[in-house]
């Protein structure tokens, strides 16, 4: 399983190893874990027409284990110049173990999620991996503000993105109907967080169809 999106993607994503349903696809990240990751991408205006998604390891380590040292070294070079060819401005890391790869080795992912990091003169962040949120729902309001942390970023460095070519480009998030944060997990809203500014109210609003709510930031150009 080689990778997937555009050739001049400015962010690249890098994932651990393709499962059951990726080997079977021959795409990365197209299981339970890959939905969760559209939705992920959704909530900050990004889908796989825009980043480009790849593995440290190419082929499926048995029942899903965690890639050996060994497996990782012998597709090291495979993502090396993936990396060199796409040339990201961006990297994110999808779990602890990219991350440990691509940031240090001893990158403690509950602590350093969402922090930028510089590695050889590239951006690199990472979030929790897909699995570990849906193992574990609690982890998404971190991700989601990580996610926003993403977004930022993409906004300072990469390429704007043309939204007048693009069909229906024009989205607002409402966390409240997210289904990334409400499907399985806990609303944001149900724990203490810091709010943020409101600078609209949406119930007259051409973007999303529901009320914003009041600690949801207006994430959209153009909204
Ligand atoms: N997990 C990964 O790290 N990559 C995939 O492609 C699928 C699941």
């Amino acid at each position: 399983v080689f990778g997937v999106g555009p050739q001049d993607a400015e962010v690249l994503f890098i994932g651990e190893g393709p499962g059951e349903q990726e080997d079977l696809k021959g795409e990365p990240f197209v299981g339970r874990g890959g939905k969760l990751l559209d939705d992920m991408l959704e909530l900050i205006d990004l889908d796989r027409t825009k980043i480009y998604i790849a593995n440290m390891v190419k082929c499926r380590p048995p029942k899903n284990r965690d890639p050996l040292e060994t497996e990782q070294y012998a597709c090291s070079e495979w993502l090396s110049r993936q990396i060199a060819l796409l040339d990201p401005k961006l990297i994110v890391c999808l779990g602890r173990i990219s991350a440990m790869k691509f940031i240090k080795p001893d990158f403690k992912i509950t602590r350093e999620h969402g922090q930028w990091f510089e590695v050889d003169g590239r951006r690199v962040m990472a979030l929790y991996h897909p699995a570990a949120l849906l193992r574990d729902p609690g982890k998404r309001p971190e991700t989601f503000d990580d996610l926003k942390r993403l977004q930022a970023e993409i906004r300072a460095v990469c390429t704007p993105i043309d939204f007048k070519k693009r069909k229906g480009a024009i989205l607002c998030f409402n966390s409240a109907s997210s289904p990334f944060l409400t499907a399985t997990g806990p609303s944001p809203l149900s724990r203490p967080r810091t709010p943020a500014p409101r600078t609209t109210t949406s119930a007259t609003s051409t973007c999303g169809t529901g009320p914003t709510v009041s600690t949801s930031p207006r994430l959209m150009a153009g909204c």
